[in-house]
């Protein structure tokens, strides 16, 4: 069931008001990470999750937004510690900004959604002043208990000019996975705005629409994800606001993301990588709408191969199970009606997950260890983002003769 108001399509950019054309609809989605409880007879909120273009700024984001509550809470599920590999890579982020703009006097770090305190617990072992924003409780209390000093709040104008009145300028507004999840930027930006000091940075990274449309990773749009950045509407946006773009990094973590810079305009001089990752887009006509309804072909292509696929396997009496309950993994199984019956239970190694089920489609969900209890003849690697990680650490699996199934970019058994 939606909300009253939510079953309209929006027809202007949230960003700059032209107007939005839709390119993909992905159907009826629930909450990405609403895990069930077994027997809970709560009726699920689905909305429509479908995504359009602005014909102005060309920014790519969804035409309905969900109530921020319903996502981000107490019981908000998603550690992201829970990958090691992520852990060393945030330690590397933590420790180049260390090196290069918290040199100053009396250095501060902002964070917008710190999570279990990933990033912010090297910031703290360098004794450098932070102030992580989490609202989601559960997660923000890790952080606390790390000794991470946390503001239980959403990162937006008002509480951000608090925290400017209490502690002064931020050098650095760092954001990982998390502001592409904000609908309102406005507010964001003002925030930002007030905060941020005269030659400080704001830098956040995200899943880029670039890699989205290259390897056709349709499960990186689901309720959490509202916008799909890429260089020029990040730079549309920025200068709407008074701020520029200043640099971008390609980077490989989360299947394809790119950090950006931004300064306060006219503060420091873009890297030549702005102006080359622009031209790229241009090039390959990254936001035009019949790129993008190309995507949106090959996503339904995806689609039908991997459920043909399963069912296939199903015929054959071969075991399925799912390899991690990632948010991505619900708009996948509810997008392609993919059940129980086709696949027979997911393992991860978050403890909050276990014993539920995936919102919507409603499999099971296990620890790790029962993965090798005993091997499914097939995994379907949900966690995809994770696969060097996750494939090394089961070769046993592989050994033992099962087969990983993926279907970035296309279905596949490796
Ligand atoms: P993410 O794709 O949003 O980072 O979520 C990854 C999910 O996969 C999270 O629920 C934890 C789970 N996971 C495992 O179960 N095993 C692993 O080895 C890794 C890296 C993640």
């Amino acid at each position: 069931m939606t909300d009253d108001g939510n079953t309209r399509p929006r027809a202007t950019c949230r960003v700059c008001g032209d107007g939005l054309e839709q390119f993909l609809d992905l159907g009826e989605q629930p909450i990405s990470q609403a895990f069930v409880e077994p027997g809970a007879d709560a009726e699920e909120f689905f909305f429509p999750l479908v995504v359009g273009v602005c014909t102005g700024c060309a920014m790519v984001q969804l035409l309905h937004d969900v109530p921020r509550d319903r996502m981000f809470h107490h019981d908000y599920p998603f550690y992201s510690s829970s990958s090691q590999a992520m852990q060393e890579y945030f330690a590397g982020v933590a420790r180049e900004f260390l090196d290069t703009d918290l040199t100053g006097d009396r250095p501060f770090l902002v964070e917008i959604g710190c999570n279990d305190g990933v990033l912010l617990r090297t910031i703290k072992d360098a004794g450098v002043r932070h102030l992580g924003f989490e609202p989601s409780g559960g997660v923000a209390d890790v952080a606390r208990a790390r000794g991470i000093r946390v503001r239980g709040d959403f990162f937006e104008e008002r509480t951000a000019k608090e925290v400017c009145a209490a502690e002064g300028t931020a050098d650095v507004i760092y954001s990982a996975n998390t502001l592409c999840h904000i609908p309102y930027l406005d507010s964001v930006f003002r925030g930002v705005d007030a905060l941020l000091a005269p030659d400080g940075v704001f830098v956040f990274e995200d899943p880029y629409l670039g890699d989205v449309v290259a390897q056709t990773s349709f499960d990186q749009i689901y309720d959490e994800h509202f916008y799909l950045w890429s260089a020029e509407s990040v730079q549309a946006t920025a200068r709407r606001f008074g701020f520029e773009l200043v640099d971008v990094r390609r980077l490989p973590v989360h299947g394809g993301e790119v950090r950006f810079t931004l300064a306060r305009a006219g503060r420091r001089t873009p890297t030549p990588a702005v102006a080359a990752l622009v031209a790229e887009e241009r090039q390959r006509r990254l936001s035009s709408i019949d790129t993008l309804r190309g995507f949106a072909a090959n996503v339904a292509r995806v689609r039908d191969d991997l459920v043909r696929t399963l069912t296939d396997l199903r015929e054959r009496g071969r075991r399925v199970v799912g390899y991690g309950a990632t948010a991505k993994s619900a708009t996948v199984l509810n997008l392609c009606g993919i059940g129980p019956d086709l696949v027979e239970f997911i393992c991860d190694t978050t403890p909050d997950k276990h014993g539920k089920l995936t919102p919507g489609q409603h499999i099971p969900i296990r620890p790790a260890e029962a993965f090798a209890d005993p091997y499914p003849d097939y995994a379907l690697l949900f966690a995809w983002n994770h696969a060097a990680e996750i494939m090394a650490k089961e070769r046993a699996f592989t050994a033992s003769g099962g087969r990983w199934l993926r279907y970035v970019p296309d279905v596949h058994v490796v």
